[in-house]
């Protein structure tokens, strides 16, 4: 019998993550795919769905101009019993922590369809940090059949909070599937960038930097860029309105910065692979900069992914100046600091964690 798996996706994360999960069950035989788009974002959702050649079965196109969350997940709720009810679906799988992950996974639930959560058992042990993810990934694993944890210190995370073990499987983080597919075309950066000088690659846009952090974090960028002149920074601006009016102001006419919108998947993983360090308060390139032997800063105050930090891949910087500049001009100085954190490579995964989704999935609805 075939049966009916609705893959959510609503921001560019998730696309990223969930878009070799829907190529395997598209590839399953006895399994059918319904890709359901939030559009939670707008632009850069459809950036990804195009990158990866998926084309939504229902768009429920929600993004609002520089919403808020109570609106965006009321909104959702109400979209999504329309979509979901009549599909007779076995299954929805959600992939990580945003609003559209909560919500979907929590409609679900009202309808007694059983949730795969993808990327599960994240966690920093503070509800207000990350803000609003870490909530939706702990309401999200109560409303969870099958917990897809990318690392065995995921697992153990859920495992602490009682759930089944026969619950929790351990896939690897599908990132490192998205990766190899992308890496394997040879992907192309087209921005023209001086060849003599080394990279800095910055991305920018958590809610809990908002305001005075990313105050801080933008004044400690300019200030690698004054004691580093063979540095130039590259910096892709996320299209969160907070975001893009602050980096705007202090960095749109500034010597070696270029800013450009959001990149396609393809031309940001050629952007990583061309860059010396990359900073950032992203979830997803602390996992994937590793894999490529690019050590991060991590702009945060915590992370839910200290697996890289304490294998030495990536180092949780914070937000304040002088920390960011300190551990900048260490790595841009010191060869061996830089190559000792260049070399551990990524504690997320083999590529192959679809394949293990999608095997557990026909095991357990056969
Ligand atoms: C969301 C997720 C965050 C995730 C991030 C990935 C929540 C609460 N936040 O944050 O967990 O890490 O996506 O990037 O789920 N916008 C556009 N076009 C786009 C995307 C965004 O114009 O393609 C603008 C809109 O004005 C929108 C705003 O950005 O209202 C904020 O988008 P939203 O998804 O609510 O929050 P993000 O900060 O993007
Ligand atoms: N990314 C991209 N283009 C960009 C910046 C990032 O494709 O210009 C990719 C990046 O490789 C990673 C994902 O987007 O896979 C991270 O998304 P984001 O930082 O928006 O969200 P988070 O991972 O923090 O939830």
């Amino acid at each position: 019998m075939t049966r009916k798996i609705v893959c959510v996706v609503g921001t560019r994360p998730e696309a990223i993550k969930m878009a070799p999960v829907i190529r395997a069950i598209q590839e399953a035989p006895d399994m059918e795919c319904v890709v359901l788009a939030t559009a939670q974002h707008r632009q850069m959702l459809d950036q990804v769905l195009q990158v990866f050649g998926i084309t939504p079965d229902i768009d429920l196109d929600i993004m609002h101009p520089n919403q808020t969350l109570t609106g965006l997940t009321g909104r959702l709720l109400l979209r999504l019993e329309d979509a979901l009810g009549g599909l007779k679906a076995d299954a929805l799988l959600v992939q990580g922590d945003t609003t559209s992950v909560l919500a979907s996974a929590l409609a679900a639930f009202y309808m007694d369809i059983p949730v795969g959560h993808i990327e599960a058992g994240l966690r920093t042990g503070n509800i207000r940090n990350p803000f609003p993810e870490e909530m939706n990934r702990v309401v999200t694993s109560q409303l969870t059949r099958w917990h897809f944890a990318p690392t065995e210190f995921a697992a153990d995370k859920l495992r602490a909070e009682n759930y089944a073990e026969d619950s929790i499987i351990v896939t690897g983080n599908t990132v490192i599937d998205a990766l190899h597919h992308v890496s394997a075309q040879q992907p192309e950066l087209g921005i023209d960038l001086p060849a003599d000088r080394r990279l800095l690659l910055a991305t920018l846009h958590r809610r809990e930097n908002f305001g005075e952090p990313l105050r801080r974090i933008i004044d400690g960028l300019e200030q690698v860029l004054e004691r580093h002149p063979d540095t130039q920074l590259l910096l892709p601006v996320h299209h969160n309105p907070n975001v893009r009016q602050v980096i705007q102001d202090r960095f749109g006419t500034r010597d070696r910065v270029t800013l450009c919108d959001p990149l396609e998947y393809t031309a940001f993983v050629a952007a990583m692979n061309r860059a010396t360090l990359i900073l950032s308060d992203s979830g997803g390139v602390q996992e994937e900069a590793p894999a490529l032997g690019k050590p991060v800063l991590v702009l945060r105050e915590t992370t839910e992914r200290p697996e890289a930090v304490d294998a030495g891949a990536t180092r949780l910087v914070g937000t304040r100046t002088e920390q960011i500049v300190a551990a900048a001009d260490e790595l841009l100085t010191d060869a061996d600091a830089y190559a000792a954190m260049a070399r551990i490579g990524s504690p997320y995964g083999d590529g192959k964690a679809a394949g293990r989704i999608v095997e557990r999935l026909r095991r357990d609805l056969a």
